[in-house]
């Protein structure tokens, strides 16, 4: 049996992780689960919100599912998910955006796929405060990250039968720092002649994918930006219940939804699970659990599409253990 690390957060995280867990169980899959616990609620008796056994439990299990993990805003520990992502080199973050049957937004042909690099840029959060009234924040873009991501981003538009990468920077302004980032994809798109390649600013990028999603494929981007963005084109498919992610890297892959702990529904019963369940099929297809990824989809998609059972989020009244229990009748 295939042991998976599994951090169910805080806020609704062990909502949704519940959910999740008793999906995939249901579809007749067993899944050696080593749960481990992270954030706010494990520092007072381990003086830390990420504590060593996380990471060595994924270190020994290479693969992770994981629910969001509260961080304090302005002051307080540095995010787990930061320390995460750069402790495992977790170089990628993967948040494939595609409109789902039964839900209704604004648009209907949104599918691209957002590749933001997650180990540097404003968001490793190096800063510090020079006096009373000012402070500042470390922008870092390297070559070797660059490229990296630049790389991955170019050979998930092959695997997967895509036909564009877009570069996203604000390299007319930062022109050392995204100046570089672009001067690397430039160099990786030469290794790729049948993919196209095109740039934008991130602040036009941002206009256009609210009057033409349609026109996006692959879109590659630093960080910070990366990760404004993909709450962004969570809003086109549906809001952030039903947008999944993945950070993944040379040896490790940690699955998770792009939403926060949404603190202002915890432990309402209301949370979608979907954008969790949608990282864990990935997570499944990831293990070579191919036939259970399908057959949990499958039933997910029916759910949504037959439109009973919704969450809040969508329009619906039904609670989180009653739209599981719909996608587990499904099944
Ligand atoms: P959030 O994503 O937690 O919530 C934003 C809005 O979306 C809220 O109104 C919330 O109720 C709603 N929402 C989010 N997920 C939902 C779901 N599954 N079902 C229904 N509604 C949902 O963003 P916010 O409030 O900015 O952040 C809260 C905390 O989460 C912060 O401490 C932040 O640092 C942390 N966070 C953690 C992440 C992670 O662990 N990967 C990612 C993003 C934020």
């Amino acid at each position: 049996m295939r042991t998976v690390t599994l951090i169910n957060g805080d806020g609704i995280g062990p909502e949704i992780t519940d959910a999740v867990v008793k999906i995939i169980a249901a579809s007749g899959l067993e899944i050696n689960w080593d749960l481990q616990t992270a954030g706010a609620d494990v520092i007072e008796k381990e003086g830390t919100p990420l504590p060593d056994r996380v990471i060595e439990s994924i270190k020994k299990n290479k693969v992770a599912l994981k629910a969001p993990v509260t961080t304090p805003i302005g002051k307080g520990f540095r995010s787990v998910n930061v320390q995460l992502r750069k402790s495992l080199d977790l170089y990628s973050n993967l948040r494939p955006c595609k409109n789902i049957d039964g839900i209704n937004t604004k648009f209907s042909d949104v599918d691209l796929v957002i590749v933001r690099e997650n180990t540097e840029d404003l968001y490793a959060g190096i800063e510090r405060q020079i006096d009373e009234n000012h402070a500042e924040s470390i922008k870092i873009i390297s070559r070797e990250a660059s490229l990296r991501i630049a790389e991955f981003a170019f050979d998930y538009a092959v695997k997967y039968k895509r036909k564009k990468v877009t570069a996203v920077t604000k390299a007319n302004i930062c022109k050392l720092t995204d100046g570089l980032f672009l001067e690397c994809c430039r160099k990786v798109k030469e290794k790729y002649p049948n993919i196209e390649y095109n740039e934008i600013l991130v602040d036009n990028a941002c206009m256009q994918l609210v009057q033409n999603p349609e026109k996006f494929d692959v879109m590659v981007l630093p960080n910070l930006y990366g990760d404004i963005v993909s709450d962004l084109c969570a809003g086109l498919i549906g809001g952030l219940g039903v947008a999944q992610g993945a950070n993944i890297g040379k040896d490790y892959a940690v699955f998770e939804p792009v939403h926060g702990s949404a603190p202002d529904i915890k432990g309402q019963n209301k949370a979608n699970p979907t954008a969790l369940l949608l990282s864990a099929i990935e997570m499944l297809k990831y293990i070579g659990e191919t036939v259970y990824a399908e057959k949990i989809d499958k039933a997910l998609r029916k759910t949504l599409k037959e439109g009973k059972s919704l969450t809040a989020d969508l329009g619906g009244n039904a609670s989180t253990t009653e739209f599981r229990d719909e996608i587990i009748k499904n099944l």
